[in-house]
């Protein structure tokens, strides 16, 4: 099985047969609506330190993490809309064939998009909660230009509700993915490196489980090799069109 062609329709008949499909997405879906990467040439860290999401250096550097956290994070992520990479999945779940996404993802894309079961393992962008009284803010109700962000009740330091580097992944997500990667017999993987712990372990649970992996990415992954046993080559949005074309036909 060599060209795309062949290896979509392979796909398309892996998921529209499948019994229990997992979706796990990373950056790379979220690339097409214009946010960029982590990782790669123009990924994020290639211009940013990535000790401002540490733990300990926000809490020691409030201002000087909260700066560039604004700018990555909430100058543009608001203005981002989903692409068909989402699209196609909160579809699959219409169609009563996707049982969840499991993202490492923050946007808020899967849930704009229409997906209603999705497991946020590292988080979401779209609240920031206080560090001493842990009161919780939308965005909106937070005045960003006031840096770093206080709480309104106590002037606490306030923090996004997403997982910084040092903090631990939710446990109801965590628990979640778990179950989901060992029911799963198909488990698509989009748009991630692979890179990062222990989000990369679930991904392994699903193919220790027996589920057929399917992989949608650009370029090879820590994945591609030793996992993916369909390997589409291309953009999410891309591909995610050319498989529901097939799967709606
Ligand atoms: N479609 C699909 N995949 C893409 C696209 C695209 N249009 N463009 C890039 N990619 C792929 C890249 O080839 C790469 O494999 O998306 C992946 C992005 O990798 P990372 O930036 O490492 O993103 P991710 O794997 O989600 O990072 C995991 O690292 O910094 C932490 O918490 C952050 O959740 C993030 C975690």
């Amino acid at each position: 099985m060599k060209n795309i062609q062949e290896k979509i329709i392979a796909a398309a008949d892996l998921i529209s047969n499948s019994n229990y499909l997992v979706a796990f997405t990373g950056a790379g879906i979220s690339v097409e609506s214009g946010i960029p990467s982590f990782r790669g040439t123009e990924g994020l860290w290639s211009k940013y330190n990535p000790e401002v999401l540490d733990l300990n250096f926000f809490n020691k550097n409030p201002k000087e993490s909260w700066v560039v956290i604004k700018e990555i994070f909430y100058d543009f992520f608001g203005k981002a809309n989903p692409n068909p990479g989402h699209f196609g999945l909160s579809r699959l779940e219409e169609l009563g064939i996707l049982k969840c996404v499991i993202t490492q993802n923050i946007d808020n894309l899967h849930q704009v998009a229409g997906s209603k079961v999705v497991h946020e393992f590292h988080g979401n962008s779209q609240v920031l909660v206080c560090t001493d009284c842990g009161k919780r803010y939308t965005i909106p109700e937070v005045d960003l230009e006031q840096q770093p962000p206080e709480c309104m009740e106590c002037s606490g330091l306030l923090k996004p509700d997403f997982i910084f580097f040092g903090e631990s992944i939710p446990m109801d997500a965590y628990q979640a993915s778990l179950a989901a990667a060992e029911k799963a017999d198909v488990f698509i993987i989009i748009g991630s490196t692979g890179e990062v712990m222990p989000a990369n372990q679930i991904p392994e649970i699903a193919k220790q489980n027996g589920a057929k992996i399917i992989e949608i990415n650009p370029s090879p992954s820590n994945y591609t090799h030793h996992l993916t046993d369909i390997f589409l080559d291309g953009k999410a949005g891309d591909v995610m069109a050319l498989l529901m074309e097939k799967i709606e036909k």
